[in-house]
């Protein structure tokens, strides 16, 4: 190695990738006392805590976020699941997607054949040995496949038309292409992973709604800024259900958002504000959309470009749109909630009359749709202010038929993710927090010889559940003390000859300097509560 590149070396610095960050023990202080107000309001309103997987296989978030989501589209985090003996089989996969097969050459079809067959060999036996590779590799695909390749040996057989055994061939290439080998994700969302973990553990047996909550990071590949982040941290919680009608359904709407205001209020979080809207079912959304597509294409010269694409793609996205120019057609734009069919309509007019019993004050919010496919009816968010552009703190809504596109029974569903690093951030900025002085004690000794009798003094401390610093070498008294304020410790300990001989100790509060000499007995007493026993 050249010198300079070992001097460039040795200045090349290790630091985490964009859009993730380290939070420091002053910050987790706060995290855990948030995280801990969480536990204690969600367990009184009967919810239980689920700790899910980070990783997850793909298609659970394809099949239910949308393909066409900005999640799945762009800010998925895959990882290939890549086992070595996997490699043949997912040659053959290429080869029988990508393969230009000439359907006048007899011997490109054998080929074509031959590994589709290996291919599909592969499966069955990866299929019959590894029950979890099922869900990527579904096995009612390959059978699907295995009759293809009968029907197309067959076809040539009785010598079909070229042309329909093109079509034959095209329609085999495009379902091998959507085999694909175990690609998994850094989760960017639990809403899914619990409605996975709901029909994988047959929750839907157990008596009354369940009712789930989870913590944790998830994953995003969007573009970083306050408040926004690559690896971000949730709190969320999820009720699923398959009885009740609407008004049942609206009642539990309501006191999920209940739940989230009583935690926002513990939290201490002030100034948060509600939005709600209802975005219909399968029977109203569509025909809204097709209104609302016709009302976008009259103005759609006033639009920006991904305005425009999105009259095609997905017109309730416009209604997103931040864009200036836009704000003022948007405003013109037909409203959902003055089409909504008699079944949203009635649950959307319950929820506000539930919110009101509650005493929750909100504002309708025509615009809330919500960015992923789940949703249907009542969606929400919750704003915070000290954030800037990203002041959602909260987002959240009803996904009923959710579990059942995944292959569960139907179900109900409704929930929120709370946006943890934004809440933090909110307190942090709004309430201008002191930092909190995490250490109560810190043992000033002197002399050798002392150190044993202050080992067992700290330990006595700890025991009794004060948060004690013992440094580890010897320090002049006046460093000593210096430490201890830097440290942000509520008083010192003194530890020196006298002490030890008399077995009465000076402790030094550090906020005012006061001074005063306790017995062994009293000290955790008097360092607990602040005062002499
Ligand atoms: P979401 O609106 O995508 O919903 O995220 C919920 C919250 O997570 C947001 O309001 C925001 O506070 C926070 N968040 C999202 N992305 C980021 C990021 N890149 N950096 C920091 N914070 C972020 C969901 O995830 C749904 N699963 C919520 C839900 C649960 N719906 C029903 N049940």
């Amino acid at each position: 190695m050249s010198e300079g590149a070992g001097k460039a070396q040795e200045k090349r610095k290790v630091h985490a990738i964009k859009g993730v960050r380290d939070i420091l023990p002053l910050e987790t202080a706060l995290w855990n006392r948030v995280e801990q107000t969480a536990h204690e309001v969600f367990a009184t309103y009967g919810f239980g805590e689920i700790r899910l997987p980070i990783l997850e296989h793909t298609h659970l978030f394809e099949r239910t976020l949308g393909l066409e989501s900005d999640v799945v589209s762009k800010e998925m985090y895959s990882i290939l699941n890549r086992e070595k003996e996997d490699h043949e089989l997912w040659a053959w996969r290429d080869v029988a997607s990508d393969w230009d097969v000439p359907v006048e050459d007899p011997n490109a079809l054998d080929q074509f054949e031959d590994a589709l067959e290996r291919l599909l060999e592969g499966l069955d036996i990866k299929l019959s040995e590894d029950e979890s590779f099922g869900g990527a590799v579904a096995d009612s695909a390959v059978h699907a496949l295995w009759e293809k390749l009968d029907e197309l040996r067959e076809a040539r057989s009785k010598g079909v038309p070229p042309k329909d055994l093109e079509t034959l061939i095209d329609t085999i290439r495009l379902k091998v292409a959507c085999i694909r080998e175990e690609e998994l994700v850094l989760r960017p969302e639990a809403t899914a992973s619990v409605c996975r973990a709901y029909i994988e553990h047959g929750m839907h047996t157990l008596p009354g709604n369940v009712k789930l909550y989870y913590m944790g990071p998830m994953f995003r590949r969007e573009r970083p800024q306050k408040g926004r982040y690559r690896q971000f941290y949730q709190i969320g919680a999820e009720v699923l259900s398959h009885t009740g009608d609407l008004k049942e359904d609206a009642r539990v709407d309501a006191e999920v958002i209940e739940m989230l205001t009583t935690f926002f209020e513990k939290a201490g979080l002030e100034g948060t504000a509600l939005y709600i809207n209802s975005i219909g079912c399968k029977e109203c959304r569509p025909k809204y959309v097709e209104l609302l597509r016709t009302a976008l294409t009259k103005v759609k010269d006033k639009l920006g470009p991904d305005s425009q694409r999105r009259i095609e793609t997905n017109p309730l996205r416009v209604l997103d749109s931040k864009l200036e120019s836009e704000q003022a057609i948007i405003e013109k734009l037909p409203r959902i909630a003055e089409h909504l069919c008699p079944d949203c309509l009635e649950e959307y007019t319950e929820v506000k009359k539930q919110l009101a019993m509650r005493g929750i004050s909100y504002t309708q919010n025509f615009r809330l749709v919500r960015g992923l496919d789940y949703y249907m009816r009542t969606t929400f968010e919750i704003t915070a202010p000290g954030l800037g552009s990203q002041n959602a703190v909260c987002g959240g809504g009803r996904y009923d038929g959710l579990v059942e596109l995944l292959g569960g029974p139907p179900t109900k569903g409704i929930g929120f993710a709370i946006g943890t690093d934004r809440v933090i951030l909110s307190l942090q900025e709004i309430r201008k927090l002191p930092v909190e002085r995490a250490l109560d004690v810190y043992v000033a000794w002197m002399g050798e010889k002392n150190y044993p009798a202050a080992m067992k003094i700290a330990r006595r401390l700890r025991e009794g559940g004060l948060a004690v610093e013992l440094p580890p070498g010897e320090m002049k008294f006046g460093k000593a003390l210096g430490l201890a304020d830097k440290l942000g410790a509520r008083y010192a300990l003194i530890i020196g000859d006298d002490e030890v001989a008399t077995k009465q100790f000076t402790v030094k509060r550090l906020e005012d300097g006061e001074q005063k000499k306790l017995g062994e007995r009293e000290l955790v007493a008097y360092l607990k509560a602040g005062e002499a026993p």
